[in-house]
């Protein structure tokens, strides 16, 4: 399932996003703020799990996300930025990193870095901002079903009509949020109008 998230609070940000004048220290900001927001909306669905703590007057259970059972998965190097806010929000969670290259003339995308750790049973967030033609982000939900995990959720920034097309037919079990679907993907294999190459943005590197 997918689902673009509508509230003019994650346009204004994504529209930020693709101004040539925000720099990459900015860039990098507004995508914490996304991949915060994005979590927030996300697990809105979760059920609290119970969990006993000391407060000023007495020991009392309060329920509380089982914080323990979530992992993200920072595909490498744009997803970076996306990684540090959200484990922010969650200390007690976990973190794996897949590092993906898409090749500029085949367009298909080839791992060079796998460093996710055991996904049994767990919550699986996968951050990745840009799905282009979707190679990169079918080829990454595969590695993760390999793993045997719960749940996957994606939360993607900007996407193509046509990549995100492709992620839902070839897994309709997952659940991905997106903050903006764009035009198209043009003839390059770019998202339309886009904003450029995520990783480069936030990193000032060209190509
Ligand atoms: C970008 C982006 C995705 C991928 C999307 O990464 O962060 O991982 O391309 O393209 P696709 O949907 O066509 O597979 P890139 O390969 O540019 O690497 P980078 O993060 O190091 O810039």
């Amino acid at each position: 399932m997918i689902t673009e998230i509508k509230h003019p609070v994650i346009k204004t940000l994504v529209n930020h996003l693709r101004a040539v004048d925000t720099d990459a220290l900015r860039f990098r900001h507004i995508v914490h703020e996304l991949a915060r927001l994005m979590a927030y909306e996300a697990l809105s669905d979760e059920v609290l799990k119970k969990k006993e703590i000391e407060i000023w007057n007495s020991k009392r259970a309060f329920g509380f996300i089982d914080e323990e059972n979530l992992l993200f998965v920072s595909i490498l190097r744009a997803g970076l930025p996306m990684i540090e806010s959200v484990t922010a929000l969650f200390p007690q969670a976990s973190s794996g990193f897949l590092a993906m290259k898409r090749d500029e003339k085949t367009h298909q995308s080839v791992i060079y870095y796998d460093r996710i750790p055991e996904c049994k049973g767990k919550t699986v967030i996968l951050l990745d901002p840009m799905v282009a033609t979707g190679g990169s982000l079918c080829d990454a939900i595969s590695v993760i079903k390999h793993k045997e995990p719960a749940k996957i959720i994606s939360l993607n920034l900007i996407g193509s009509p046509e990549g995100l097309d492709v992620v839902e037919h070839k897994h309709p079990d997952i659940h991905l949020y997106i903050a903006q679907i764009d035009e198209k993907l043009d003839s390059n294999m770019f998202i339309y109008p886009g904003l450029g190459d995520a990783g480069d943005r936030a990193y000032n590197t060209e190509g």
